[in-house]
């Protein structure tokens, strides 16, 4: 039995960087993880591998349908797909590697197996029961699925199964228009699937700014999505060699049905919480099934915390990682701060879609009167260059104050450049603000600087 400041339950982004600030701030820290790797869900079958698929097949469409207008002729690449899935676990290899280094210079324990709390206070693995001060639950999140639809991670697949499929298949049906339909929808339209999504919305990325999404939806269509919106699926059933999904649309009570090889289950994820006995250890759930936590993290059981996604708010791997720094700090008897107002989502298709803040929409229901400044990258010289021209940066200020209240953006690095409007949001900053600073020309940045320009006397190239 070894005993310890802290036992942290899961080494996903919020476990692992809570672990090595909690060994920064001179506690003694352990890991419990269960899986080969280190890394949580996001870099063993989550994020990292679909960036790296998502990469590679960007490269192909590039190929395919921008190099000969630029003068560079030839043959396309074709897909060698198993190099394609040697890549990206090369990829996750490099970071799941890296981490265990990390967790070595910090001198943190990785205690290999999968947790149990059988009373405060203590946490066993294996045959082994260890002694924590404190334990951190960071065990992250699961597909979940719909009644009638069960995943075999064969034909009726999650995520997971999608980044490990035999062949590229030629028909797809994604069920759910959600950020892992989306991403893994693209990757195989990309190679050349036919890609068909059902969506029980009325819009694509539920709780997105109205305008991003119908943009979004028209882009993907252009790229050879397909939709079907509005309609509930009832069933997925694998068959010989195919699978059948069945669904019902909000404006007729006939059931249609598709066929596919492959269907991907993209509709939602729940904590994963399994094994861990929080029920014989009484913890307060949510009524959503996640572990109530209060504003420091802390469950009613003392001296057992939870950060992630086994909590409430977004199932982002950097809200995970943001709370997992901020326990560590409570922990160590300082303070933790997550600022929940400011956690950009991002879609990694292309062009990238990223959000901070509150929406138009949003605001309007809460009584705002705001001021849109908007600015589309046909505009912008550079995104022109790489054949990125669609899209927009969109700012919502406080018509009042000029404060930046929620930003958009559809383009190239959306991802990247949505911080420039995260740290503004953070200072307090106006839209004026960013219009004053310089931006270097010619920078996909630009786009944002005259958003902001247009929530005051107007944009310059528009
Ligand atoms: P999601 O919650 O983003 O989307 C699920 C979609 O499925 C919704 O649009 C919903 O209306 C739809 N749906 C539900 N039941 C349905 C039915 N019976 N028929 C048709 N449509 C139905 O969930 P998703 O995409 O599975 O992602 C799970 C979590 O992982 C999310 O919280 C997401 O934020 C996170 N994630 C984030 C990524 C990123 O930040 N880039 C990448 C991948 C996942």
């Amino acid at each position: 039995m070894a005993s310890y400041d802290v036992i942290i339950i899961g080494a996903g982004p919020g476990g692992y960087v809570s672990a090595i600030r909690c060994a920064q701030l001179g506690l003694k820290t352990a890991v419990v993880e269960g899986r080969e790797t280190l890394g949580g869900t996001c870099l063993n079958i989550g994020c990292i591998p679909s960036k790296a698929m998502l990469h590679a097949t960007h490269m192909l469409h590039e190929a395919e349908h921008n190099f000969a207008s630029m003068g560079l002729k030839g043959k396309s690449p074709s897909v060698d797909w198993k190099q394609m899935l040697a890549y990206k676990d090369d990829v996750v290899g490099q970071n799941t590697g890296g981490i265990e280094f990390l967790f070595k210079k910090n001198k943190i324990d990785w205690l290999k197996g999968w947790a149990t709390i059988p009373e405060a206070g203590k946490v066993k693995v294996g045959d082994e029961v260890h002694e924590a001060k404190n334990i951190v639950i960071a065990s992250g999140s699961e597909p979940a699925s719909i009644p009638g639809v069960e995943i075999d991670e064969k034909t009726i697949v999650s995520s997971t199964g999608a980044l490990e499929l035999g062949k590229v298949p030629k028909k797809l049906v994604v069920i759910g228009a959600g950020v892992i339909g989306l991403e893994l929808g693209s990757v195989y339209a990309r190679l050349g699937s036919e890609v068909t999504v059902v969506e029980y919305m009325d819009a694509i990325t539920p709780g997105m700014d109205a305008d991003v999404q119908r943009t979004f939806k028209r882009i993907l269509e252009k790229q050879g999505l397909s939709f079907i919106m509005g309609a509930a699926v009832q069933s997925a059933k694998p068959g010989k060699g195919k699978a059948t999904v069945t669904y019902k649309t909000k404006k007729s009570d006939t059931e249609e049905t598709l066929d596919a090889d492959i269907v991907l289950v993209a509709t939602g994820r729940k904590p994963f919480v399994e094994g861990l006995g929080l029920d014989k250890l009484g913890v307060e759930m949510t009524k959503r099934g996640q572990i109530a936590t209060d504003e420091h993290w802390a469950t009613n059981v003392k001296g057992l915390y939870a950060i992630g996604d086994v909590i409430e708010g977004p199932m982002l791997a950097h809200k995970a990682e943001d709370e997992g720094m901020a326990v560590a700090e409570v922990l160590a008897g300082k303070h933790g701060h997550v600022n929940y107002g400011v956690i950009p989502g991002v879609v990694y298709t292309t062009p990238e879609v990223a959000t901070v803040g509150k929406t138009e929409a949003q605001l309007k229901e809460e009584g705002v009167k705001t001021k849109v400044g908007k600015f589309m990258f046909m505009g912008n010289a550079r995104a022109k260059a790489v054949h990125q021209g669609e899209g927009f940066v969109k700012i919502i200020t406080d018509a009042a104050t000029d404060r930046i209240l929620g930003a958009a953006i559809i383009g190239p690095a959306a991802g990247d450049m949505i911080h420039e409007l995260c740290v503004a949001m953070e200072f307090g900053a106006s839209a004026e603000d960013i219009a004053l600073t310089c931006h270097a020309h010619p920078t996909y940045s630009e786009a944002v600087r005259e958003a902001a320009l247009a929530c005051g006397d107007g944009a310059i190239h528009a």
